[in-house]
Parts: structure tokens; sequence; C-alpha cells
């Protein structure tokens, strides 16, 4: 029996994260390979309802695993989160022969891939954010690129912190989660770990720590926020005047989103992608691609969102107890 030629859409969304490129690569070299066609739509759900649609061959994916950003852009679309907007994008779909959707993004965007399987749409997600923030999977598309550029940016700000004998308050990005601020406490050896899991806004807790830490000759003291928990700045203005210490807030920013994946991302991203595929070729709908136990898996998309978003208490734990 012949095999049923399918037409799939791709969609990358919410901000971006690098090896997201991979991913679609994946996605779109295993469509091909599989005999199906697979259409690339452009800045997430926004391009979608303006049917900014390109048929994707296998040279549209050429050169571009070792690239940062995404190749097809992304954007936030607000209005995707009211009903009958998720109900057109479906129309949308109908009308140009869409029979699935690979959705790549974060949180918010499987909220939207969710929406669109309810309103009858066979959608797999794969989660790509930095953050690290969706319930369910231990990797998320990124991450590991972004704790690996944050992690090399604090080597840099402790030589400095160090040379000038210095509090360096350094803020990491992750919405309002604290894995990369955890993961680079660990990494950077950092005095005081703050994230919104967490911390309890007791300052007068941080100020005895550093005293303490002077005391005992320390040459730096690094204090690194996860953006969660507010204004970095104005701590370090208040963390000087209390303690006596020179003290300099950076905000690392956007760089955190940038740049080559490393070699776990594009090798993970590009499992998730033709994992994606596999899935919608085989019928299956409403599934997410996780890293689980050491396998890339698939769940149910509404059982994985459903569950509690983890945070490694014991690795922030220990984090805190080198800080000696
Ligand atoms: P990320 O996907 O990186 O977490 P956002 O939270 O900004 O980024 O979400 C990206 C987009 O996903 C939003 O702009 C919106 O289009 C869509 N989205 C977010 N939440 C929902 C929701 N509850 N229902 C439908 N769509 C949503
Ligand atoms: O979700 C990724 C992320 O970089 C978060 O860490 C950050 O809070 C947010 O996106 C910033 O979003 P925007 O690109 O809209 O400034």
């Amino acid at each position: 029996m012949a095999q049923t030629i399918n037409t799939f859409g791709v969609l990358t969304s919410g901000g971006d994260a690098p090896g997201m490129n991979a991913a679609i690569r994946a996605v779109v070299r295993r469509a091909l390979y599989r005999q199906q066609r697979i259409i690339g739509i452009k800045r997430g759900y926004a391009g979608l309802l303006q049917e900014e649609f390109i048929e994707m061959t296998a040279r549209s994916v050429s050169e571009t695993i070792q690239r940062g950003g995404t190749i097809l852009q992304t954007a936030r679309c607000p209005e995707f989160e009211e009903d009958e907007t998720v109900e057109r994008a479906v129309q949308i779909c109908h009308k140009h022969g869409i029979d699935g959707l690979i959705v790549i993004g974060g949180d918010g965007s499987l909220r939207g891939a969710q929406a669109l399987a309810r309103h009858g749409m066979p959608v797999i997600g794969i989660p790509g954010t930095i953050d690290l923030d969706v319930p369910c999977t231990e990797y998320t598309i990124g991450f590991d690129t972004a704790v690996n550029t944050a992690m090399n940016a604090i080597d840099k700000i402790r030589d400095t912190s160090t040379s000038h004998e210095r509090c360096s308050v350094i803020e990491v990005m992750g919405r309002s989660a604290g894995h990369i601020a955890v993961w680079c406490g660990l990494a950077n050896g950092a005095e005081e770990v703050l994230c919104p899991e967490k911390y309890d806004y007791n300052e007068e807790v941080i100020i005895e720590h550093i005293k303490e830490h002077l005391a005992n000759g320390k040459q730096h003291f690094i204090i690194i926020n996860a953006e969660g928990i507010g204004d970095s700045m104005k701590m370090a203005q208040r963390i000087e005047a209390a303690t006596g210490m020179e003290t300099r807030a950076t905000i690392l920013g956007y760089m955190q989103r940038g740049g080559n994946p490393t070699c776990r991302d594009r090798v993970y991203a590009s499992t998730m992608g033709a994992l994606a595929v596999d899935l919608l070729v085989e019928g299956k709908t409403n599934r997410i691609t996780v890293f689980k136990n050491g396998e890339i898996i698939d769940y149910d998309l509404d059982e994985a969102m459903a569950m509690d978003k983890h945070f490694d208490t014991y690795q922030f734990e220990i984090c805190k107890s080198f800080a000696i």
C-alpha cells in the first residue's frame, strides 16, 4: 500500500534559544526522509495567523545546525491566548492542507500547542527555552548553551572582581525560574545564589555573610541573581552601603540567548526534532518530547504540562555549603 503523504508545519515561538535551528533542521530532514511535505511557519503563532508559510526543502536548512537564533524567527503573540484566535489558526492550517504542527518553544508556546490540540489540530511540542522551566523534562533546548555562555562570562567578571576586591552581583536570565542561577552558582563557585524558588528577601543574611568573608580574608564575593528575584542594580547599592565593600552589578542579559549551540544542544535538539516527526507520521498527537532519566521519549502533552516544575534543592543546598 502506498504511504500517505502528510503536510506538516513547524514553528518556533517565545524566546529564541540556541539549538532551535538544529531542531528545525532535524524536523525538515526527517520529514523529507519519511516522504512527508514540510512547511516552515515564520514568526511563531503571529506568523501562523498572518499565513507566513515557506515550503522547506533539504537545502532550506543547510548551514544551520551550528547557528544560534532561529531561521524561522520567533515572536510573542498575546492574542493566541484567546480561543477564537486558536480556532482561526486551525482553520488557516486546514486551508493550507497542514495535517500536523510541530511547536518548538517554552512553557507559554507549549500551552499554545495544547490549545491547538484542544481545537483538533494534531500537534507535537518540543521544549525550547534557555530557562529550563518546562515541567516534565530535565532538558530544554538552549539551556546547555546558555549556562555555558553565562559561566564563561562570570569567570571573566570574577577575575576583575578579585583584582579589585569587590562584591559582584551578577544577574542571569530564567524568567521566574532559578535553574541558570543554580548551575552557574555551582560552576562558578559563587558565594550566594538567589533564585525565586528559595529566596526569602532577607538581605541581612547576605550582608552578614559578606562581612564574615571579609573578616576571613576573601578577595571577592560573587552573588548570582536569577532575574526573577528583582532589581540587581539597587541590591548592589544597598550591599555597598551596608558592608562598605565596593559592589558592582552586571546584568548578563541577551548574550545568554545567542551563540553557537553546544554539542549537547545540537544532539538533543536533533533527536527531539526527529522524534516529533516520527510521532506525527505514526498518527500520534498532543505529545511532547522530553528528556527523562537519560533518554529522549514522549509524554502526553496535557499530562506533562500539569506536572510540577522541578527544582533541584540538593544542588541549591550544596552550592551554599561550598561557600565557606
Ligand atoms: P515561551 O514560549 O518562551 O515560554 P511566552 O510565555 O512568551 O514564551 O509564550 C510565547 C507565546 O505562546 C505567547 O506569546 C502566546 O502566543 C503563546 N501562549 C502563551 N501562553 C498561552 C496560553 N495559555 N494559551 C495559548 N497560547 C499561549
Ligand atoms: O524565556 C527566555 C527569556 O530569555 C527569559 O529568560 C527572559 O525572562 C525573557 O525570555 C525575556 O524576554 P524578552 O525577549 O521578551 O525580553
